[in-house]
């Protein structure tokens, strides 16, 4: 069979990383994408390493102009785009709405929900004109519930989840599925800069998890792989919650 092509935004630390190694692994061609040109080829080495064809591309997700090149590089490089993951994220300024900044939700909504719109908007374009596709685009508990000192980012993500229903809606028309997936905490940077390096400190904000931990980058990546895949063809227009049971409580 032939494999996939899979454009992974930002894709150069933390989930987008661990996904991008997991879709090299399993022989498909790799799209990787970042702000950062040097870690990019770095990371396009390695995922060939393992016996994937993949490239690096660089793009700002919030910059349609380099959005719009990445897509037409990924189709032009492999001929066809069939999976996209938009994981290109940031928390922005955490702190109580009495703090907030017109510029942190400028900034936190240009990369979390323009960047996330435009990738889209592109990979649509791309996977109508082909007739199928499936995209996955990075939510998180944020999208799903209110957390103090978080507003922004929280909206922000309320936000990808509205645009992942609506972008559902229309791709059923031509055969793209669109799905999210909402981690809950996970060992990465992000994570530190939410809850702190301190260890006890997050101990006691995963001691709030049923499951009574935070999550791997590998855990999430497994469960992007499965919604994207040809496993989940019924699945279109969900939020999948991975979050050691944080939502169900
Ligand atoms: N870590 C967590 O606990 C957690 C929980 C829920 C959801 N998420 C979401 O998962 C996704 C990946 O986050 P992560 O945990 O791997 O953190 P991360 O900070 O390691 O990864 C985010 C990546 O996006 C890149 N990025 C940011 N703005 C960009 C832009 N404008 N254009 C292109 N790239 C850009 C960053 O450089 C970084 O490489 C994000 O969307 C995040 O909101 C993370």
């Amino acid at each position: 069979m032939k494999q996939p092509t899979v454009l992974i935004t930002g894709a150069l630390t933390g989930i987008g990383r661990a996904t991008a190694i997991a879709f090299a692994k399993q022989g498909a061609n790799v799209v990787v994408s970042g702000r950062h040109e040097v870690a990019g080829q770095s990371l396009a080495a390695e995922l060939r390493t393992l016996g994937a064809n993949a490239e690096f591309v660089k793009a700002d997700v919030a910059n349609e102009a380099d959005v719009s090149k990445l897509i037409e590089k990924a189709v032009s490089l492999f001929g066809q785009l069939d999976i996209a993951v938009n994981n290109a994220g940031t928390e922005g300024e955490l702190g109580p709405i009495t703090g907030q900044t017109a510029e942190n939700v400028h900034a936190t909504f240009s990369t979390n929900v323009l960047g996330t719109l435009l990738s889209m908007k592109h990979e649509m374009r791309a996977m109508q004109a082909q007739g199928h596709g499936s995209i996955v685009n990075l939510s998180s508990i944020a999208g799903k519930v209110g957390v103090a000192g978080a507003s922004v980012y929280v909206a922000s993500k309320h936000a990808v989840e509205g645009l992942t229903k609506s972008a559902a809606l229309e791709g059923a028309a031509f055969g793209v599925r669109v799905n999210a997936v909402a981690p809950g905490p996970v060992q990465t940077d992000m994570l530190d800069r939410f809850v702190g390096r301190d260890e006890s400190q997050k101990a006691g904000f995963l001691s709030g998890i049923p499951l009574k931990r935070a999550a791997t980058v590998d855990e999430i990546a497994e469960t992007i792989l499965f919604v994207a895949s040809s496993k989940a063809t019924y699945l279109t227009g969900q939020s999948i919650a991975v979050d050691g049971g944080f939502t169900i409580q």
